[in-house]
């Protein structure tokens, strides 16, 4: 078999189906691979399509004609000269996922998901969202023609449901958190056995996050980076780009390096943050969420503990980032590198900030951020700042010229 799933907790192994968590010890799964078997090398994988499907053998389709989509994949690597010299560091990039078919990374864990439920056979797939995630599914779904149920807390961005809505997904608006929805979805997919897909078939739908330090690897020449700061809402992303590095180790792929992976969340909800600061090992679930990073706004994070231990084993560190900061984020990386982000990346941005300012990175490190979604899903946050910028006038010289002063 090429591959499995495999406990996070106890190490168990499974059949590949429908299995959402481990039944002996109710941790996460993953998918493991027959890394002895696989034969890649940087040629062949250099004259591949700029897809994720690229990395083919690591990703959990058996049979390729069940992809739907291969729309996402091998985003830009910016090299942030700008940003990197008002912040005194020598080699800073962010990997752009603003610019992926549905505007996040999250094209990437739902085209590895609708493919799976393809290949599963399921007519119908859903999801708990924050928005993000809702989108890719239902612009996937589309693609795939199935049928497809967003849940999502009712008062996520205006812009986040006129998109989802226009891919023609129905919208299940929950008064409530992203826990709630959560909740819901899981008992959706027992009572009407709906396929969710961050639940049903997480493991496989997880492993769509790693393609992107596989990329990251490969645009800075096979070398891994010093140092990656991640948004973290349940934990996901974080905890598949430590899988990925693990992988491309074992594949020879990349050189023995310890790379540094920290953690950025909201501090309006930011429960591992606060974990890690506090230096506790219990992370204590958010009841309530306040922050206008509503993406990762995750009060319970399934994946949490493993951030926390994994930050602290890599010697990253995880943070709670505020709304002030979130907004000055958000426009300093516009502003110098013409990057337009959602409050998520604003989170990385004001993350790698407070670092630099704490003396805790080291000016000749190569730091890589995430930056996963795109600022005009979040328009309404940064209207308030236009009257910054804009002036009204009648279109005359002189009044052009009385307004420059
Ligand atoms: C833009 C964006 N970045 C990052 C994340 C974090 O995702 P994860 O749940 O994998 O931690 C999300 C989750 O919804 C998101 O929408
Ligand atoms: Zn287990």
């Amino acid at each position: 078999m090429r591959f499995w799933l495999r406990c996070r907790g106890c190490g168990r192994e499974f059949e590949p189906e429908k299995l959402p968590m481990c039944p002996e010890c109710f941790e996460p799964l993953e998918v493991a691979y027959d890394l002895d078997a696989i034969e890649l090398d940087r040629e062949r994988l250099a004259s591949r399509p700029k897809t994720i499907w690229r990395y083919r053998e690591l990703l959990p389709i058996r049979d390729h004609g069940n992809v739907v989509g291969m729309r996402v994949g091998y985003s830009p690597l910016v090299k942030c000269e700008n940003l990197g010299r008002e912040l005194g560091l020598k080699e800073l990039y962010v990997k752009n996922e603003a610019r992926n078919p549905t505007y996040s990374f999250k094209d990437r864990p739902a085209e590895v998901a609708v493919s799976k439920a393809r290949e599963f056979g399921d007519e119908v797939v859903a999801c708990a969202s924050t928005g993000n995630l809702g989108a890719s599914l239902a612009a996937y779904a589309a693609i795939a023609k199935m049928k497809c149920y967003i849940i999502a807390p009712y008062d996520i961005e205006r812009e986040k449901l006129a998109q989802i809505a226009s891919y023609g997904a129905r919208i299940i608006g929950i008064e409530g958190t992203f826990d709630d929805a959560r909740r819901l979805a899981l008992m959706a997919s027992e009572v009407l056995n709906w396929n969710v897909v961050n639940f049903t078939i997480r493991p496989y739908y997880a492993e769509g996050s790693k393609t992107m330090i596989y990329e990251v690897a490969e645009q800075l020449g096979w070398e891994l980076p010093d140092h990656v700061i991640i948004p973290v809402a349940s934990g996901s992303l974080y905890c598949m780009t430590h899988k990925g590095i693990e992988e491309l180790k074992a594949l020879g792929l990349v050189g023995e390096k310890r790379v540094k992976l920290s953690g950025a969340q909201a501090k309006g909800c930011g429960p591992i943050a606060e974990a890690f600061e506090e230096g506790r090992d219990e992370i204590e679930p958010v009841k309530k969420p306040n922050t206008i990073a509503k993406s990762i706004a995750i009060g319970d994070p399934y994946d949490g503990k493993y951030v926390l231990k994994r930050a602290r084993e890599s010697g990253g560190y995880v943070y709670g980032i505020s709304d002030e900061e979130i907004r000055e984020a958000i426009r300093l990386l516009a502003k110098t590198e013409g990057i337009f982000t959602e409050p998520a990346g604003g989170v990385v941005i004001g993350m790698l900030k407070r670092l630099v300012e704490e003396g805790k990175l080291d000016g000749d490190e190569r730091v890589v951020c995430y930056v996963t979604g795109n600022g005009l899903k979040t328009m309404g946050l940064m209207t308030p700042y236009v009257h910054e910028s804009l002036v009204k006038i009648r279109p005359t010289i002189e009044e052009l010229k009385a307004t420059l002063g």
